[in-house]
């Protein structure tokens, strides 16, 4: 019998999180919205989810999140300024952010924890598998780390988390994974087949230094396991903890994927990519690695 795999059209960014990592930033300004150099977190997350061939958004917001909308919304004003003074690159790249997806907006009414936010997304998922992306993490990668693990749900038809090692003086700050390596394309030590998930456990207790990253393909199962599972870590909702519910019923995979994950939603992890991306691009790379050498370090 051939099963056959629904595609994954959809994407949820739960964004409704009070960003107190960045305060004072984000008192007024969604985290979503910090710039890394020139463009907003969410819309990196946005045009990856675009690059693995997704365009219809569902973004979770809460209050003081207007200016996600605004931002995916065409800006008349904005736009008939740009071609009053015929600056034409710069209207491009105003009307690309919002040419390129279908988006849709949910509201998550309290911060309950990120299980609580991917539920607010099931009407509009509705019965089909979808992805969720945490756009804290920034990946640079060659392939997009969502296509890589799309590329393992058309093979299994199976959820799929995004995988990295992390130090163990760190790992308490993830979901970490119990796995045993599955041999997959030539490789036997990206995929995983999951055994057990813990949200955030202690160092001593972590079952590996396999860390869940934020990006996810899930079934659409999953909703029923939010639904079912109480609070965790934190008192919240914890995705993690829904996983570990499916895992009773459905296979799990996980995938260590090929990139770079910058933490932007740490200080540190902020800056680190602030700086990388901006010696990567053209316009201002070098001049940007000169200043930098020019510092007395
Ligand atoms: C969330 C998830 C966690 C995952 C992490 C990745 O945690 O709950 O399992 O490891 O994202 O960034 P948060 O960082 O929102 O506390």
């Amino acid at each position: 019998m051939v099963v056959m795999i629904q595609k994954v059209r959809k994407a949820v960014f739960p964004a409704a999180g009070l960003g107190t990592r960045f305060l004072p930033a984000t008192k007024a300004q969604p985290k979503e919205m910090l710039p890394l150099v020139d463009k907003p977190l969410i819309q990196y997350g946005v045009e990856e989810a675009i690059h693995s061939g997704i365009q219809n958004i569902i973004i979770v917001t809460g209050r003081g999140k207007t200016a996600i909308e605004d931002h995916f919304d065409v800006s008349f004003e904005l736009e008939h300024l740009l071609e009053s003074r015929n600056k034409k690159e710069l209207l491009a790249i105003v009307r690309s952010v919002s040419d390129m997806i279908n988006v849709a907006y949910v509201r998550q009414k309290e911060a309950l924890g990120l299980g609580h936010a991917v539920l607010r997304a099931k009407e509009l998922v509705g019965n089909e598998a979808f992805s969720v992306v945490l756009s804290d993490d920034v990946i640079d990668a060659e392939i997009p780390c969502l296509r890589q693990l799309l590329d393992v749900y058309e093979f299994y038809g199976a959820s799929v988390v995004a995988l990295m090692e992390v130090p163990t003086e760190a790992i308490s700050a993830y979901g970490v994974v119990d796995a045993e390596p599955v041999a997959h394309n030539g490789a036997k030590d990206r995929l995983f087949r999951i055994r057990n998930l813990v949200e955030k456990p202690k160092a001593s207790e972590a079952p590996s230094n396999l860390a869940i990253i934020g990006r996810y393909i899930l079934t659409p199962e999953i909703f029923h396991s939010i639904e079912a599972i109480d609070p965790g870590s934190g008192g919240e909702i914890q995705l993690t903890d829904a996983l570990k519910h499916l895992l009773r019923s459905r296979p799990i995979y996980g995938y260590r994927f090929d990139g770079c994950r910058y933490d932007a939603g740490d200080k540190l992890g902020f800056l680190k990519a602030t700086v990388e991306f901006a010696l990567r691009r053209h316009d201002l790379g070098n001049a940007f690695r000169e200043y930098l050498r020019s510092l007395p370090l």
